[in-house]
């Protein structure tokens, strides 16, 4: 982990959380990937990037498409998961997703699963801007976030508006429809829905809902 990481993690207890958790407890994610339909949208050997990758559920499913991908993550414990479950069929950069570590107009799409829910408001708008920046003219934005009506919305303390902190430091901001095409408003809008599944967990029944944007540069 190079210096400008350290001190980031140091100072920003949100993102520093993200690595406790994977030291603690190892692999977090498990199920079904997004339901995003990557490959009618890309061409096979699109340079794609994953920010925020966590440890690789998400890129697994990239990297079966056939495309050249990059997983980038703010925690090192979490990239050397994601390294354990997908070896060499993408390349892995610790890094944030608000300060890119690649060229401008380099990658033909970008994905963005669940990550944008973890950083603070003035964070979101600089990760917009360098999601701008490495995307090719054209390129692709694949983004989800959980919405205002999931069942988890308030979980908490409540730090910024409609994000809120858990008992893990762990920032959770949930969106609205109009919220993410703001967000994303200098991009054609290919396609931005809300979607709801109904899960059962402990015997009750709730609604998980995310918002899923498609958007080009
Ligand atoms: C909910 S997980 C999503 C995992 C993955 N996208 C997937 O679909 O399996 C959120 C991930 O975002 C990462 N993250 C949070 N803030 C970040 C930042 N500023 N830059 C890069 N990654 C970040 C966390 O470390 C965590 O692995």
């Amino acid at each position: 982990m190079n210096s400008y990481l350290s001190s980031l993690l140091k100072r920003s207890p949100h993102l520093y959380a993200w690595e406790k958790e994977y030291k603690l407890k190892g692999k977090l994610w498990r199920g079904i990937s997004t339901s995003f339909d990557f490959v009618s949208y890309l061409p096979t050997g699109a340079k794609v990037l994953e920010l925020g990758c966590g440890d690789g559920k998400t890129l697994a499913a990239l990297v079966a498409g056939d495309f050249q991908m990059t997983g980038l993550d703010v925690s090192p414990t979490a990239v050397d998961l994601a390294k354990e479950k997908i070896g060499s069929k993408a390349k892995f950069v610790v890094g944030n997703a608000c300060h890119l570590p690649f060229k401008v107009n380099y990658f033909d799409a970008i994905v963005a699963i669940h990550v944008f829910d973890h950083l603070t408001e003035n964070e979101r708008k600089l990760a917009v801007e360098e999601v701008k920046r490495v995307l090719k003219p054209g390129g692709v934005l694949f983004f989800e976030g959980f919405s205002v009506k999931d069942f988890r919305f308030g979980k908490g303390i409540e730090v910024e508006p409609k994000t809120f902190r858990r008992k893990n430091n762990l920032w959770y901001h949930y969106f609205s429809l109009t919220e993410v095409k703001r967000l994303f408003f200098d991009f054609e809008l290919v396609n931005c829905v809300e979607e709801c599944v109904s899960r059962s967990i402990s015997g009750q029944k709730v609604d998980r809902c995310a918002i899923k944007f498609i958007g080009k540069k």
